[in-house]
């Protein structure tokens, strides 16, 4: 097929372009490269890339492809927190407009990553499916509900469009982020022989290694029409829904040396959830999550070590916030985040 993937030079882009090359798809990229040059390790090779903002894609471009994977967005909490008009301007009404357009287009398949944060304050020990209510606690995943309701509004016999709802990533890409827990965690046992804990250790979090997201979406990208036609999965599997606590517990074991300190200065943490990940293992039963907590901490730790990983580069360069912060400040992005 013919697959433009948006967001492919971010931390999941640029670990699942090549899956999807390597599946034999014609992959091209569309990225406004607000991360491009956040490199740990070697760069990597991008694919042919439209270098555009997701709010002003030409409808043109978008004909001749199969499918579209729709990574693009501004894409954790903080980020959302901040700038809640941009996050939904980005996140909500542009995927929305592309979903729109890439239709009109005739592309016949749409993935989008939508994320298990929709369950948000489920709070409790049960495992939540896909049919669960959702409880967005922040404008971020609010902006995910958004999008699956008025996507799945446009499926027809000839546009399917699948809500690949990812657990929480991990393990290493070259385009690093610092900013999800298993990977921060990590750092800053590596970096400062400490593994702090804001909260009381106790949320729920489902974690998935970014290479079992990108193997998700091949195999959803290959499966028949009827087996997902307008569906939503949840991505990962229940052997990794770990508490904050032995998350952290995992990395202290995999940076020897480092203490683990759970400070509590946040308070309770109202994003809670256990997911349950039957439905995607029935309708793709090629996929299996491959990755534990350990194999992934341990895999950091080496990626750290191997490229010299730098405090003020995981503070400011692979830290969402941050560096689009220092690049508002430069001038390289304007308030809008345009280049
Ligand atoms: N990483 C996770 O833990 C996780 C979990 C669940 C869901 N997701 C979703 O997966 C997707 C990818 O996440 P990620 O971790 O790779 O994020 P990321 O921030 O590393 O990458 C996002 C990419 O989108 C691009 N982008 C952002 N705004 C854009 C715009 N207006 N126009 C064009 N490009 C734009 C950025 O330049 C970046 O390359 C996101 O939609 C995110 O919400 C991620």
């Amino acid at each position: 097929m013919r697959v433009l993937l948006t967001g492919h030079q971010g931390y999941l882009g640029t670990v699942m372009a090549p899956v999807l090359a390597g599946a034999g798809h014609e992959v091209r990229g569309l990225d406004s490269g607000l991360f491009a040059d956040c490199v740990l390790g070697p760069r990597p090779a991008d694919p042919p890339t439209h270098a555009v903002d997701l709010r002003d894609v030409p409808p043109e471009l978008l004909a001749g492809f199969d499918a579209v994977v729709h990574l693009a967005a501004l894409s954790n909490d903080p980020l959302g927190s901040l700038a809640p008009e941009l996050t939904y301007d980005i996140n909500h009404h542009a995927s929305v407009r592309l979903a729109r357009v890439a239709r009109d287009a005739g592309v016949r398949r749409f993935l989008y990553a939508s994320t298990c944060s929709v369950y948000g304050a489920s709070g409790g020990d049960d495992l939540v499916g896909e049919d669960a209510p959702l409880r967005p606690v922040t404008p971020y995943a609010e902006s995910k509900v958004r999008v699956e309701d008025d996507v799945a509004a446009l499926a027809d016999d000839d546009f399917t469009p699948v809500f690949m709802r990812n657990a929480t990533a991990f393990g290493f890409s070259p385009r690093l982020r610092a900013d999800i827990v298993l990977n921060n965690l990590v750092g800053h046992a590596f970096l400062a022989g400490e593994v702090r804990v804001l909260s009381d250790g106790t949320p729920w979090r489902p974690l998935v290694h970014a290479q079992d997201i990108a193997a998700a979406f091949a195999q959803a990208l290959a499966a028949p029409r009827e087996a997902v036609h307008n569906q939503a999965f949840n991505i990962g599997t229940e052997e990794n829904n770990v508490t904050v606590a032995e998350i952290a517990a995992q990395v202290v074991e995999a940076v020897p040396g480092s203490v683990l300190r759970i400070t509590g200065e946040t308070g309770a943490d109202p994003r809670s959830y256990r997911v349950d990940f039957s439905r995607v293992r029935a309708a793709l039963p090629g996929f299996t999550a491959r990755w534990t907590v350990k194999d992934g901490a341990n895999e950091l730790v080496r990626a750290y070590r191997t490229y010299s990983l730098s405090r003020h580069d995981f503070d400011r360069m692979f830290t969402r916030l941050a560096r689009l912060s220092d690049r508002r400040a430069v001038g390289s992005l304007d308030e809008t985040l345009r280049p």
